[in-house]
């Protein structure tokens, strides 16, 4: 049995995931949890004719049946940003639903892969961690702060400026999922080198805050939804590939504990720092979730000028989060 959870299945980004989840034949149970609308969502879905069987669950009392031996928990529950809001400022909200989430999943499915989506990501996966670890359940190969649309956005922005095929461009992008935490490497692009460094900083700088562009567009309707259900369900379908179809040679960026493979990111360390715990990096998935952290490759003068900013913010979303739960603040 493969079960997979969306957890905020009935929000904005929610819905579509969950479309896009019903079209693999990898998952034989989707479970759609939310406070609001899923028997809707989940009637709905149930008509489309893929293989899953699909369940819709509604409040904390429903919580258990919801996750209860789930192969992945995918949480895209929360409130979304507003023009002139940071993704910090969804702490004060999103913290609380996260952890909440997390309770459930450390008590009915200890062992489930933990994709999370609810900003601010820098900060909600540490709080999932820190959960898990109080009910001795934590496996830091298998929590990951889904930063797959980062990567989307740089294949999409890059090759609109190189030319060539978006859907096979691959950028890394490491750090976090925050304005200058995001650092896509496009020294390590091939084409880049016919960009000025002005096009280059350009287009770091779209990629970096490429969230506040849907945020404004949408003006006040919330932030990305359908990009980000594209980018939620290629990472979940990537752990299942690995997991599931026992695929290998799956990679991704994703932001993890470093613990995940300590001997993979001895190398990371060694560019941003040993100080910092969490941090998006090219991992290789296999059965257990983290099989490798892949080292991070050579990186340019600017693009270690950015490591540094980036590390100062992170290492503060980090701790608040990881705060949130022992010590409650
Ligand atoms: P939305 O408001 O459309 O949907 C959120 C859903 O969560 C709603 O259906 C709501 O009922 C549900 N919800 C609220 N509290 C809940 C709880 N306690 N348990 C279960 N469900 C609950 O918002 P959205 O646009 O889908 O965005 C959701 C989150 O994803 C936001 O925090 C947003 O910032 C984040 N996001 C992250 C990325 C990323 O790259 N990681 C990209 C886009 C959005
Ligand atoms: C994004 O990058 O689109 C998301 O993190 C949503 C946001 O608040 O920008």
């Amino acid at each position: 049995m493969v079960k997979v959870t969306v957890c905020g299945a009935a929000g904005g980004i929610g819905q579509p995931l969950s479309l896009l989840l019903k079209q693999s034949n990898l998952i034989t149970h989707l479970s759609l949890y939310d406070i609001v609308n899923t028997p809707g969502v989940a009637a709905d879905l149930s008509h489309i004719n893929t293989q899953s069987k699909v369940t819709g669950h509604v409040g904390a009392a429903q919580i258990e049946e919801a996750i209860k031996d789930s192969t992945i928990v995918v949480i895209p529950a929360g409130v979304p940003r507003k023009p002139g809001m940071t993704r910090d400022d969804l702490f004060k909200i999103n913290a609380g639903i996260v952890r909440d989430i997390a309770v459930a999943a450390a008590k009915f499915a200890p062992k489930a892969y933990m994709c999370i989506i609810s900003n601010p990501v820098n900060s909600t996966v540490p709080i999932v961690a820190e959960v898990f670890k109080q009910f001795n359940v934590y496996d830091p190969r298998r929590i990951f702060g889904v930063t797959t649309l980062d990567i989307v956005r740089a294949s999409t922005f890059v090759t609109e400026l190189i030319g060539g095929d978006a859907s096979t461009l691959r950028v890394p992008v490491i750090g976090g999922h925050s304005g200058v935490t995001i650092l896509p490497l496009l020294s390590q692009v091939k084409g880049t080198e016919k960009l000025s460094q002005e096009q280059i900083e350009t287009v770091t700088n779209r990629i970096q805050f490429g969230g506040d562009e849907v945020v404004k567009a949408k003006d006040g309707a919330g932030s990305a939804t359908l990009s980000m259900a594209f980018a939620g369900a290629r990472f979940a379908l990537n752990i299942l590939d690995a997991v599931v179809a026992k695929k290998t040679g799956v990679v991704e960026c994703t932001y993890v504990h470093l613990d995940a493979d300590k001997q993979g990111a001895e190398s990371v360390k060694s560019l941003i720092g040993g100080d910092i715990e969490y941090f998006s990096v090219p991992v290789e998935f296999g059965p257990h979730g983290v099989e490798k952290i892949l080292p991070i490759g050579d990186i340019n003068d600017y693009e270690q000028k950015l490591v540094s900013v980036a590390t100062t913010e992170l290492k503060g979303n980090i701790v608040k989060g990881s705060n949130f739960i022992t010590e409650g603040a």
